[in-house]
């Protein structure tokens, strides 16, 4: 969702600030613009489309500024456009701002302006909390306080960067419910959504919190909280390499970040699995294991494709631990009353650490007294932070819209929490052992899984101009299943949809002719003859039947038009496998219809807003 950069300093800001667009442009936007301070006044220059069109706009710009703000857009009031483009400006162009989030508010604070006589140039919220601003401006307070005094009387969300032609060696920037983080330079200072955009620059950085507010100048930042107290803040370190956010040779990060996971998981698993007690260790629990031991019942809050991992993670952590696990829409379970007991454990699982659903179940659970624990890919990020404890899946960072190995990540940290509380709760060691053993072979195993795609090809020469497909699994591999078709959706526009293969009876059999292509996930377990029962009905009503099953698995060549296979693992980590072909499906089923691999249309990679 909306990108933000800021820098100030000695140099030409600029190429920097178009060099942080580019790095937040996976985010997710439909426009992109900058403020510079040119001498004595703003510029703004903005444009719907890309930051490659903007960048266009700017050929024959030339800019002696050392302080800007830089935003891409995700619309969300009023349409992709250049007037709603951010930055905006006050009515005498004296202060600028750029703004990721919605201020709910808005229309109160926009009528009491009207009829002060402000006017309005675009349909944003954001428009009108510039206005505001400068409605405290004009009283005769310096920027920080008048921004701080806005921002008090402001409801929603935001992340803003706000800088003044008045006060030219500064930048204001404050956050509630979305991310920002500040660069720490050498003579020079950034803030950003996200790390991406200034690692290249500097790895010194300062997480802001929520309802904080800091100016910061070249050498310096004071941060208060918006209530005017003052607070410290902690410089961190952080561990990013601009090698891991940069495509390497690969043509999109969706196909390197696919290619990745046999590393992404050994990552995730590294140091973490104990092969002789059959038992997992997991440093960010170590300190709550009585806590754990204590539990009745957890439930799991998420959003899309970790909210898909979450329901393996339910399998898992029944099966193996026996402790009853609900599985919750984040954005569902903030707004229904959720009963919540002091024995339950809310377990909150994204890729970002940033999803606002996420972040308000978190905090709504916490509201009712219950210990929250997150699984979260980015260090640092606010789920991370606002959360008692929990597991980092290490997976480095993920940077196409279309998540692919956090999922795997995810389910196979689920599999060391599993087996972590599974022990805790009377596992036999031998159980524990075979579990332990197979964690560790996945990564291999994830490597021979990649070797299909000349099949996937295949599939997609057959198929790239069916407008639907269907996804059918059982056991963990109906949120497979889901995955698949998601993933088909997102990048490649396909009408797809993943349902339990049982199910099929109860509705989705009615959509099989001979045109529709029909995905079944059948490895060799206990449900495997319940699955060719299930293929036999498709086949019955001409379905074009696309098979994953396992490389032991002969049988099925008689009864799939098309075979992948992977190879064989226990039902707790075979989405881990399987969903490698689903995802390369997608991948090439997106690049044969000419769709935009990295940045499908009107998704964001985090989604900061409800
Ligand atoms: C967006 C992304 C998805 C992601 C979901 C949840 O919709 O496009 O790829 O699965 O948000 O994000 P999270 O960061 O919380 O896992």
């Amino acid at each position: 969702m909306c990108g933000i950069i800021g820098y100030i300093g000695y140099k030409n800001s600029l190429p920097i600030l178009l060099d942080g667009l580019r790095r937040l442009e996976y985010r997710g936007y439909d426009s992109a613009g900058i403020a510079l301070i040119e001498n004595d006044k703003i510029e703004i220059l903005k444009k719907a489309g890309k930051v490659s069109d903007l960048q266009d706009k700017l050929k024959n710009y030339s800019s002696q500024s050392t302080i800007g703000i830089g935003h891409t857009r995700w619309a969300t009031h009023g349409a992709p456009n250049d007037i709603n483009a951010h930055p905006h400006n006050n009515s005498d162009n004296s202060i600028a701002l750029i703004h990721n989030g919605i201020i709910e508010n808005y229309q109160t604070i926009k009528k009491k302006l009207l009829k002060d006589g402000c006017k309005f140039q675009s349909e944003t919220d954001t428009e009108v909390l510039v206005h505001f601003i400068s409605s405290f401006y004009k009283n005769g307070n310096d920027l920080f306080t008048a921004t701080r005094l806005a921002l008090s009387e402001v409801e929603g969300a935001y992340a803003i960067l706000v800088i003044s032609a008045k006060e030219k060696n500064k930048i204001i920037a404050a956050r509630k419910g979305s991310p920002l983080v500040l660069g720490i330079g050498e003579n020079e200072m950034f803030v950003a959504s996200d790390a991406s955009a200034l690692i290249s620059y500097t790895n010194k950085v300062v997480y802001l919190d929520d309802e904080e507010i800091v100016q910061l100048t070249s050498n310096n930042f004071v941060t208060k909280t918006i209530t005017d107290e003052e607070i410290e803040k902690q410089i961190e370190k952080i561990d990013l390499e601009i090698g891991q956010i940069e495509k390497n040779n690969f043509d999109h990060f969706m196909l390197k970040e696919i290619y990745e996971q046999p590393e992404s998981v050994k990552n995730s698993i590294r140091g973490r699995v104990l092969l002789e007690e059959g038992d997992a260790k997991l440093g960010g629990l170590q300190d709550f294991h009585d806590q754990l031991k204590k539990t009745k019942r957890i439930i799991i809050t998420s959003c899309g494709t970790s909210w898909h991992a979450s329901l393996v993670g339910e399998y898992i952590i029944e099966q193996m631990a026996g402790i009853p696990v609900e599985v919750e829409y984040a954005s569902e379970f903030r707004y229904r009353s959720p009963v919540i007991n002091s024995d339950d454990l809310i377990w909150s699982v994204s890729q970002s650490g940033e999803t606002a659903d996420t972040l308000a179940s978190i905090r709504e659970a916490k509201n009712k007294g219950a210990k929250t624990f997150g699984i979260v890919n980015v260090v640092g990020s606010s789920i991370a932070r606002e959360t008692s404890a929990g597991v980092y899946i290490h997976a480095g960072p993920e940077i196409g819209v279309a998540s692919t190995k956090a999922f795997t990540s995810q389910v196979a940290v689920f599999g060391l929490i599993g087996l972590l509380l599974g022990r805790q709760r009377g596992m036999q060691i031998d159980q524990g052992r075979i579990i332990a053993n197979e964690i560790i072979s996945l990564p291999e195993k994830i490597k021979k899984a990649l070797n299909c795609v000349d099949q996937v090809k295949k599939i997609v020469d057959e198929f790239k101009n069916t407008s639907n497909f269907l996804f059918l699994g059982r056991g963990t591999n109906f949120p497979t299943a889901l995955e698949g078709a998601l993933k088909l959706k997102e990048i490649s526009y396909i009408h797809a949809e993943g349902y339990p293969a049982a199910e099929m009876k109860h509705g989705p059999i009615a959509l099989i002719d001979d045109k529709m292509p029909v995905v079944f996930i059948v490895p060799k377990d206990n449900l495997y003859d319940k699955v060719m029962s299930n293929i036999q009905e498709v086949r019955a009503r001409g379905g074009r039947i696309i098979a994953i099953a396992n490389d032991d698995d002969d049988e099925i060549d008689n009864f799939a038009e098309f075979v992948i296979k992977v190879p064989r693992t226990l039902n707790y980590f075979g989405p881990i496998l399987n969903i490698i072909p689903l995802q390369l499906l997608a991948y090439y089923m997106a690049i044969a219809r000419g769709c935009n691999v990295d940045q499908p249309r009107n998704l964001a990679k985090s989604v900061t807003v409800e």
